[in-house]
C-alpha cells in the first residue's frame, strides 16, 4: 500500500486532517475545493489517531479509516494515510507533518486543511511555531462563520509566528460529523450527507447505534430485500403491517409487532442445505422433524439471525419469530399476533379457512390461533407431512381454553 513515501514528485500537497467520525460530504467538498483553489496535486486524508486530549477506541480507528477510504476511493487526486492511525501513543499533527516533509521534495508546499475553530487553538498544539513554519494552513469555514472574531488571532499567527493561513468558505460544511452520528442514533436518514458507501458501511457495522434499535428498520428492509425473493419480501411487508393493526387492536407494542413481522421470514429463502448449514453455524438445535423438513426450521433459524445479524435483543420479538410456524403452548400476545398476521396478511393467496381466520383475528385472537393451528395441521396431514410436536401441544392447549392473557 502506498504510504507517505511517494511524494517526491509533487510540488503542492494538501493534508486533510480530522477524526472523520464519520467522514461526510462536507469534508469531501472542502478537500476538493481546496485542491482546485490552491492548485493541489494530491490531497492526503489522514484520519487522526489517538487524540492527545482523549483516548480513542482502536476498533473505531479502523472503522474511521475504512470509511475514509470508501469515501475517497473514486477521486484519483485523493488518498488516505494510516500514518496517524498506526502511530503508537498520542498522535500530534507536528509529527505527521515532519514525517511528510521528510518524504517530500524540498520545494514541495504542504497545505494543512482544517476547520477555522481548530486554527484558533493552534497555539495549544505541540510545537506550534515549527508547525506554522512547515506548512500553510487553509482554514475552511461554514457559511455565516464569524471570521472577524478569528481575524485577530490569524493576524498574530501570520505576523508574529510567520504563519501562512488562508480562509476558504465551504457551503457544504454546515454538515457535521456530530450531527450525522446523532441522526444515525435517532434512526434518521443520512442519505446525501455522506457518500452511499459510507452510509452502507455505517449500517452494515451498526456504527453509532445504527440498525440496533427499532428505528433501524431502513437497514433491515435493505438487507431483507437482498435475501428474500420479491414475493417473500412483499409478504413480510404485509405481515409487518397486519401485525401493527393487530397490535393496535389488542394493545400490544406496535414497534415490536412491526419489527417481528418484518423479520419473521428472514431465513425463509435459503435452500434446505443452506438452512441446515446455518442452523449449525448459529447453534439452532434441530429435532427429527426439523431435520427431515428443513424449511420448517426457517422460523427458529430466523430467530437466531434476528439476534445475530439484525441486532434484535428483545426476547419477545425473538420468540415471536421462532414460533411463527409451529406455534406453541401459552404464546405471548406478540407471538400470537405474528402467528396470525403471517396467516392473514393481505397478500396471502386465498386458501380454505382464510376468511374465517381473518374475521376471528380481530374478534378473539386465541380462537383465531386455535383455528389456524387446526387448519395447518389438517393441511399438513393431507399433504402427508410430519407435524411438529409443538403444533400438536399448542392445539391441545388452545382447544382446552388455557388461554392465559399474556
Ligand atoms: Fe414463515
Ligand atoms: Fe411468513
Amino acid at each position: 500500500m502506498k504510504e507517505l513515501s511517494q511524494y517526491k514528485k509533487y510540488k503542492r500537497i494538501a493534508v486533510m486532517g480530522g477524526s472523520f467520525n464519520p467522514i461526510h460530504n462536507g469534508h469531501l467538498v472542502a478537500a476538493e475545493a481546496v485542491r482546485q483553489e490552491m492548485d493541489i496535486e494530491r490531497v492526503i486524508f489522514i484520519p487522526a489517531g489517538s487524540s492527545p486530549h482523549k483516548e480513542s477506541d482502536p476498533m473505531y480507528n479502523e472503522h474511521r479509516y475504512l470509511m475514509t477510504v470508501l469515501a475517497t476511493v473514486t477521486n484519483p487526486d485523493f488518498e488516505v494515510s494510516r500514518t496517524e492511525i498506526d502511530r503508537m501513543g498520542k498522535s500530534y499533527t507536528i509529527d505527521t507533518i515532519r514525517e511528510l516533509r521528510h518524504k517530500c521534495s524540498k520545494d514541495c508546499e504542504i497545505y494543512f486543511i482544517t476547520g477555522a475553530d481548530a486554527i484558533a487553538e493552534i497555539l495549544t498544539w505541540k510545537d506550534p511555531e515549527e508547525l506554522l513554519s512547515m506548512c500553510k494552513f487553509v482554514a475552511v469555514t461554514r457559511p455565516g462563520y464569524d471570521k472577524t472574531k478569528l481575524k485577530a488571532t490569524i493576524d498574530t499567527l501570520n505576523t508574529k509566528y510567520k504563519g501562512n493561513i488562508e480562509f476558504l468558505e465551504i457551503p457544504a460544511l454546515s454538515i457535521s460529523s456530530t450531527d450525522i452520528r446523532n441522526r444515525v442514533t435517532a434512526g434518521k436518514t443520512i442519505k446525501y450527507l455522506v457518500p452511499e458507501s459510507v452510509e452502507n458501511y455505517i449500517l452494515k457495522f451498526g456504527l453509532y447505534g445504527a440498525g440496533l434499535s427499532l428505528s433501524g428498520t431502513e437497514y433491515i428492509n435493505k438487507k431483507l430485500y437482498s435475501v428474500l425473493t420479491p414475493k417473500r419480501f412483499r409478504h413480510t411487508q404485509g405481515v409487518a403491517k397486519e401485525a401493527v393493526r393487530l397490535a393496535e387492536r389488542y394493545g400490544a407494542d406496535t414497534d415490536k409487532a412491526y419489527l417481528a413481522g418484518l423479520l419473521h421470514d428472514c431465513a425463509k429463502c435459503y435452500t434446505d442445505e443452506e438452512k441446515l448449514a446455518m442452523c449449525r453455524q448459529y447453534n439452532v438445535p434441530l429435532d427429527d422433524v426439523l431435520y427431515a423438513q428443513p424449511d420448517l426450521a426457517h422460523s427458529f433459524l430466523g430467530a437466531a439471525l434476528a439476534k445475530a445479524v439484525y441486532g434484535v435483543k428483545d426476547e419477545d420479538i425473538i420468540n415471536a419469530i421462532a414460533y411463527h410456524t409451529t406455534g406453541r403452548e401459552n404464546m405471548s400476545l406478540l407471538e400470537k399476533i405474528i402467528y396470525i398476521a403471517d396467516y392473514i396478511e393481505p397478500n396471502r393467496e386465498p386458501f380454505k379457512g382464510l376468511e374465517e381466520i381473518r374475521e376471528l383475528a380481530y374478534k378473539d385472537i386465541d380462537k383465531a390461533v386455535e383455528y389456524s393451528l387446526k387448519n395447518t395441521i389438517d393441511h399438513n396431514v393431507n399433504k402427508k407431512r410430519m407435524i411438529h410436536p409443538l403444533s400438536i401441544t399448542a392445539l391441545e392447549y388452545y382447544r382446552e381454553g388455557n388461554n392465559e392473557k399474556r
